[in-house]
Parts: C-alpha cells; structure tokens; sequence
C-alpha cells in the first residue's frame, strides 16, 4: 500500500503552473520529510498526495485508488492533511468540538469518539485547552488542534504542512514524541519543514524540492552532504553540520555524536 505520484503537474485556476512532472512513492510505514524554498511547491505537492488538489497532468494513486476517480473527502479518510495555517482548517468554536467534528459527522458511537480523542488529545499535549475556543488560543496550540482534529480521524497517512513553524523547544519536543507514537499506531507520516535538525532527528527519508520540481530523495547524508543540493534547495545543514563545516572538521557531520568523536 502506497501513495503513488505519477508524472504529476498542477497548474492552479490562474494559469500558474506550480508542479512540473513530480514521481515520488511513499510507502506505508515510512516517514518522509520534505524540505525546499518557500514557494518551492512543497504544499501543492502534499495536497495533491490527499486529493485537495488534482493533478492537471498524470495521476496520483492513493492505496490503488486514483485521486481524480474520487471525492477529496473519501481520499482524506485515508491520507489526512493538517494546514500549513491552523485557520483554515479550525472553525469550531470549542477544542473539543473541532478536535471531534469529524467523528461526530460520521456518526461513531460515542465511545469510540471518546477514545479516538482522549488519544489524539494526549498525542498533541492539549487536555488543557478542551473546552477554549481556539481563537483564544496561541498560534503554536492552534497548530496542535489543528494536528490532533486529523489524528481523531484515523487516517493510515498522514500529512503535517510546517508543524515545527512558531514551535518552542516543548512543542518540536511534543511533535517528536507524537510522530514516535503515531509510528506505534502504523500511521505513516509525511512532513514539510524547514527545521532541518527536526527532520533529520524524526525522518529517514528526506525529499527535496527546488523550482516545481523534486531535485533530491534520500537519507540525511545524501541530501546535505551533496553541496548541490543544498544550494539549489536552499537549505541549511543541521546546526551541528554547519558548525563542524565552519570549524573546517573533515568527514560527514551532522549529529552532536559525530562532532564529539571527530574532535
Ligand atoms: N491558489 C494559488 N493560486 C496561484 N498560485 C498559487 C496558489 N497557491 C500557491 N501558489 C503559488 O504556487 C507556488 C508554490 O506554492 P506552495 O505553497 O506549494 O509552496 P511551498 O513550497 O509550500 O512554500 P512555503 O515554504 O512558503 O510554504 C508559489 O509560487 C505560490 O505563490
Ligand atoms: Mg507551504
């Protein structure tokens, strides 16, 4: 089981052409970060992996299931997609409602929705905030809302667009542990990000997206030990690699470890 895209371009209503010929296969159980410039095309991409965008040209294959065959919201019961801004996606005037919103519309017995969210709620670390309207809320929790409504659901994959985005160090903690977890539970997760400590730290597989297009697929060494890459990308190495490239230390560092031992 996967998501397939096959030689996928989109080109949005006002004739702007966002993706051109995108092939990547993401397959179950993975976790793969994606990573690029603002405006690479990172979240047109992600979307049309969960049916909110489709492709203009070639497909893009959903555990089998064509995404253009379907309704966006049957493909999001699969492939779930948190906003890269929370505001367009919470509208409830509760944490708790927009957190069950969902599974009240599908009409679970009320058990399961109070499991599904006791576990989404402990996932996102926001038992606190249940019964505040998210609008009250900081943009950092808003994004955690917006997280843990789409856990609520249960979808086998699972999309965060910059979840690391306004996060203090307690929040990348709290999406580290969350990913963990969701791996536990078999639910595959893609993320976008420009924290490259984060994605290196949570992500075997990192994508690379450049100009419409992906430039790179690979571990962590291949993408940020290919000077290439880096720069067409535009993005950084971990903290600990660009310390040890300035400190001049030879070989291929990315992790505090790597550093210590070298030095
Ligand atoms: N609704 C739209 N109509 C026309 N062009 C759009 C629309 N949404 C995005 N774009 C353009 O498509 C390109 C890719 O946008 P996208 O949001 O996918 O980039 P991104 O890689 O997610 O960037 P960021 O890191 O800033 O979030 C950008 O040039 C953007 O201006
Ligand atoms: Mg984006």
């Amino acid at each position: 089981m996967a998501i397939e895209v096959k030689n996928a371009s989109f080109v949005y209503p006002n004739g702007f052409k966002a993706l051109e010929n995108i092939n990547i296969v993401i397959n179950e159980g993975e976790r793969v970060a994606i990573v690029g410039q603002n405006g690479a095309g990172k979240t047109t991409c992600v979307k049309m992996m969960n049916g909110l965008n489709k492709p203009t040209e070639g497909d893009v294959i959903v555990d089998g299931m064509n995404t253009k065959d379907k309704t966006t919201a049957f493909i999001a019961k699969s492939v779930g997609y948190v906003f890269q801004n929370p505001d367009e996606q919470i509208f409830n005037s509760t944490v708790r409602a927009e957190v069950e919103y969902v599974l009240r519309y599908f009409k679970l017995p009320e058990k399961e929705i109070k499991e599904r969210v006791k576990r989404a709620v402990q996932l996102t670390d926001i038992a606190g905030y249940l019964d505040i309207n998210p609008l009250d809320l900081p943009y950092p929790i808003r994004k955690f809302v917006a997280i843990a409504a789409v856990i609520a659901s249960k979808p086998k994959y699972i999309i965060l667009d910059e979840p690391t985005a306004g996060q203090d160090k307690h929040g990348t903690e709290t999406l580290s542990m969350m990913i963990s977890e969701l791996e536990k539970d078999g639910v595959t997760v893609i993320t976008i990000t420009h924290d490259m400590d984060f994605a290196v730290a949570n992500f075997d597989r990192i994508v690379a997206m450049s100009q419409k297009k992906i430039i790179a697929d690979g571990n962590a060494k291949e993408i940020f030990w290919n000077e290439d890459i880096v720069s067409r990308a535009r993005i950084k190495k971990t903290q600990i690699g660009e310390l040890a490239k300035r400190l001049n230390v030879p070989g291929e560092v990315l992790f505090c470890e790597e550093l210590v031992e070298k030095l």
